[in-house]
């Protein structure tokens, strides 16, 4: 379980973009998080992601306070970010097959779990066409596959 309590963000010496936030995510529930552009979405996600440190307040996962990113990944939160995150010169099963062998899989059940993944999200046919050359929207597909793929115990995703 994510949860964040009365937490208060902000950049440099700005006022803070959010202000005594709180929130929880309950495994296995889906949470959507809904505001105006430039309202502070990505801001909370990056926090509830152990990139942004709270000025006020607590990131907590399973109990223990979020330190950093390392952290956060030791406790599988995966993060899917707003610009996709992925290396444009890579194929979409690159892509996932480079992260899922990072994550500790063999080889071949990367392979596996690539082909199965990216067809779930309707991409098979753009399976082995390069990042730079797909839609947008197949882009954030892709990266929603990957992460995904990665079975985060976590997932965020932004847009
Ligand atoms: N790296 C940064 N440095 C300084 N200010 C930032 C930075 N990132 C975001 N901000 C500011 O923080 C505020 C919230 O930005 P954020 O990216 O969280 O908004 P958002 O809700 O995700 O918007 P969008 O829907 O457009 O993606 C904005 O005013 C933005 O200018
Ligand atoms: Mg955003």
């Amino acid at each position: 379980m994510l949860t964040v309590q009365r937490v208060s963000v902000g950049y440099g010496d700005a006022p803070a973009v959010l202000r005594d936030v709180s929130v929880t995510v309950h495994p296995g529930r889906v949470l959507a998080l809904t505001g105006s552009s430039g309202a502070g979405k990505t801001t909370l996600l990056h926090a509830m992601a152990g990139l942004l440190r709270p000025r006020n307040g607590t990131v907590t996962v399973d109990g223990q306070e979020l330190r950093d990113r390392d952290h956060a990944v030791e406790h599988r939160i995966v993060l899917v970010p707003q610009d996709n995150g992925l290396a444009p010169i890579l194929t979409a099963t690159e892509n996932l097959q480079v992260a899922l062998v990072a994550s500790g899989v063999a080889a071949p059940e990367a392979r596996q779990q690539t082909a199965a993944m990216l067809g779930r999200l309707g991409l098979s046919g753009q399976a082995d066409q390069l990042v730079e050359e797909l839609s947008g929207g197949q882009q954030q597909r892709t990266a929603l596959a990957r992460g995904l793929a990665l079975r985060g115990g976590v997932l965020l995703a932004t847009r």
